[in-house]
C-alpha cells in the first residue's frame, strides 16, 4: 500500500492549467524531491495535496482514503504535515512553545498534555539544532533559524508525511547543506516520508534524495532515479530552455560540482 497516491490530479486557475493530470505515488518512509522552474506548478500541486485548493478532477488518497474533499485542517491529524515556504511562527512565544503547539495539535492530539508536549518539543529542537534558541521568542530569529522551528513544530505533530515547500530557498550554499544533512537525518531517525521542494537548487538534490519528480507546465513530465533524472536531456532542456541566464549558470554549475 502507497501512503500517498494522486490519481489523475488536475488544478486550475480560471484557463491556467497550474496542475494538468499528475498521477504520483509515494510509499511509506520515502524521500522524494520534486524540482521545476518557476510557474511549474508545485506550489499549487502542494496545495492539493495538503487541502489549500480541492482539484476539479482526480483523487487524492492517503493511507487508501480518499482525502481529495477533506478539508486542510483535518489532514494534519491524519498525519500530513507540511512546512511553509515563508515560516510564521508565533513571534512572542519561544520557541519551545512554538515546537509544543505543534505537538498538542499533531497526531497524538489530545493524547498528549502540557508537559508530555514541552518534552516532545525538546526532542525535536534538539534534532533540527535549535538548542541555544530554545527559550528566545521566535520572532527574534534568523530566517534560517525560524525555518528550522517550522521543521521541529512539523515533527512534533508526528506526521507520517512532511510536505516541505522551498526547503531551501534563500540560503547559503552551508544552510543548504544543512538542511540535506538533515533531512537523511530525520527520514532514518523518524521514519516519515519527505516531499522536498527545491526550486533551482539542483546541487541539493543529488545528495538529497535518491528519487527526483520534475514538473514543467503543470505536469510530472519525469520521475525516476536521481542519477537518471539529472542526466535526462528532456531536463536539460527544460532548463536550458528556460527564461533565465542564472537557471542555466545555476544547472551546469551543477552538474559539475
Ligand atoms: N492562487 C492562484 N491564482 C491564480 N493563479 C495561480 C495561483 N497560484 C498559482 N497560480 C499559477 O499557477 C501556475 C503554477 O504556479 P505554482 O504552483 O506557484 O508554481 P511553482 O511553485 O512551481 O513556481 C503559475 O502560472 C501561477 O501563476
Ligand atoms: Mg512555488
Amino acid at each position: 500500500m502507497s501512503l500517498l497516491r494522486l490519481e489523475n490530479v488536475t488544478k486550475r486557475f480560471g484557463g491556467l492549467l497550474a496542475v494538468n493530470n499528475v498521477s504520483l505515488e509515494l510509499a511509506s518512509g520515502e524521500l522524494i524531491a520534486i524540482v521545476g522552474p518557476n510557474g511549474a506548478g508545485k506550489t499549487t500541486l502542494f496545495n492539493v495535496i495538503s487541502g489549500v485548493f480541492f482539484p476539479e478532477e482526480g483523487k487524492v488518497i492517503f493511507e487508501d482514503r480518499d482525502i481529495t474533499r477533506l478539508p486542510a485542517y483535518r489532514r494534519a491529524p491524519l498525519g500530513l504535515g507540511r512546512t511553509f515556504q515563508i515560516p510564521r511562527p508565533f513571534g512572542s512565544a519561544t520557541v519551545r512553545e512554538n515546537v509544543a503547539i505543534g505537538a498538542m495539535f499533531g497526531t497524538l492530539g489530545s493524547r498528549i498534555n502540557v508537559d508530555e508536549s514541552l518534552e516532545m518539543a525538546d526532542r525535536y529542537i534538539d534534532l533540527v539544532g535549535l538548542q541555544p534558541h530554545r527559550e528566545k521568542l521566535a520572532g527574534n530569529l534568523t530566517p534560517v533559524e525560524k525555518k528550522m522551528v517550522e521543521i521541529a513544530r512539523a515533527l512534533a505533530m508526528k506526521p507520517k508525511l512532511l510536505l516541505m515547500d522551498e526547503a531551501m530557498a534563500g540560503m547559503n550554499p552551508k544552510d543548504i547543506d544543512y538542511m540535506v544533512d538533515l533531512l537523511i537525518r530525520i527520514k532514518e531517525k523518524e521514519k516519515i516520508a519527505i516531499v522536498a521542494m527545491v526550486e533551482h537548487i539542483m546541487r541539493a538534490v543529488a545528495g538529497l534524495a535518491k528519487r527526483v519528480v520534475v514538473m514543467h507546465q503543470g505536469a510530472t513530465f519525469v520521475d525516476g532515479p536521481t542519477a537518471d533524472v539529472l542526466s535526462d536531456p528532456r531536463v536539460i532542456e527544460v532548463y536550458l530552455g528556460g527564461p533565465s541566464e542564472k537557471s542555466k549558470k545555476d544547472l551546469v554549475t551543477n552538474q559539475t560540482s
